[in-house]
């Protein structure tokens, strides 16, 4: 496998990164996955505007124009530029002594890219969720890698055998620890509305329109878990899974416990979208 780092195309078992990497040190950095379809990205500029976002949100002085051609050439050094893939990009504010200070400002960012085939299909029958404490932060709008509140509440459900852990605070399912959460109920497709509690995801952006194209009527406010119970469908919206029906939660079937046909419209129109996307990349 063959990774980007700081510059550099290598194999991954010589990309080194400091043990001072403000990464590591304070989750000082922020990440961005975009998924290609033979090499042509779904909704990148979407991507690149909002690692913009975060990475003006942290203050790390860099724009995110590296991304393109990095990404092309990840697919092509990794014979993934005929395959349905995701490329990653993981950029801190660098390495620099321990200090909660930000280093000089010569400091350069640390960037790191990886590519990959994009994971199967989640299963056709929809998945199992649980309930978990929404722990993270104030800013979840960013998409930093300070991802360990998702990472446990994600632990939980795959204890519970289940596929995903809805984050809960206030009473208000906000959003899976990896994907963006709807409910329908009739002609009405509600998500949590964009703010500091979710991140605006690419697809969730994407899902809306197409619920809009499709009729639907739209509700971004936030999801009381009550509702949850009472609603036709429920489904998570992610870069990795399009749209996936949760059909259980906590116990308790979501309609008639079988994945709805609002759901897959709308991944249908969002895949329909991808094949026909044309954007190609510089490389
Ligand atoms: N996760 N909410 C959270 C907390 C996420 O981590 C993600 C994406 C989303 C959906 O965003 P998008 O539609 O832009 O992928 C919502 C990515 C895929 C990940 O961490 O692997």
């Amino acid at each position: 496998m063959i990774v980007y780092l700081n510059g550099r195309f290598l194999p991954r078992e010589e990309a080194k990164i400091s043990p001072e990497d403000r990464g590591f040190l304070f989750a000082d950095a922020v990440y961005e996955v975009v998924r290609f379809a033979s090499g042509r990205p779904y909704r990148l500029a979407e991507h690149l505007a909002r690692m913009r976002d975060g990475l003006t949100a942290l203050q790390i002085a860099i724009e995110p124009l590296f991304f393109p051609g990095v990404a092309g050439q990840l697919l092509e050094e990794n014979g993934l530029d005929l395959e349905d893939a995701l490329v990653y990009a993981q950029v801190s504010r660098g390495a620099a002594p321990r200090a909660h200070a930000f280093p000089s400002p010569g400091t350069p960012p640390t960037i790191f890219a990886f590519a990959r085939l994009t994971d199967p299909p989640p299963p056709p029958e929809g998945g199992r969720a649980i309930f978990a404490p929404d722990e993270r932060w104030g800013r979840c709008d960013v998409k930093t890698v300070m991802l360990l509140p998702n990472v446990l509440a994600f632990e939980k459900a795959r204890e519970a055998d289940a596929a995903e852990a809805i984050l809960v605070r206030d009473g208000i399912a906000w959003e899976g620890t990896k994907a963006n959460l709807f409910a329908v109920s009739g002609e009405v497709l509600r998500t949590a509305p964009k703010g500091p509690r979710i991140l605006p995801g690419v697809t969730r952006a994407a899902a809306l329109e197409a619920a809009l194209d499709l009729g639907f009527a739209i509700e971004e406010r936030p999801i009381a878990v009550e509702e949850l119970f009472s609603s036709d469908e429920v489904f998570l919206a992610s870069t990795t899974l399009w749209t996936y029906s949760l059909v259980e939660i906590e116990g308790r079937k979501i309609g008639n416990g079988r994945p709805g046909p609002v759901a897959a419209r709308i991944r249908e129109a969002l895949q329909a979208e991808f094949r026909g996307a044309r954007v190609r990349l510089a490389t």
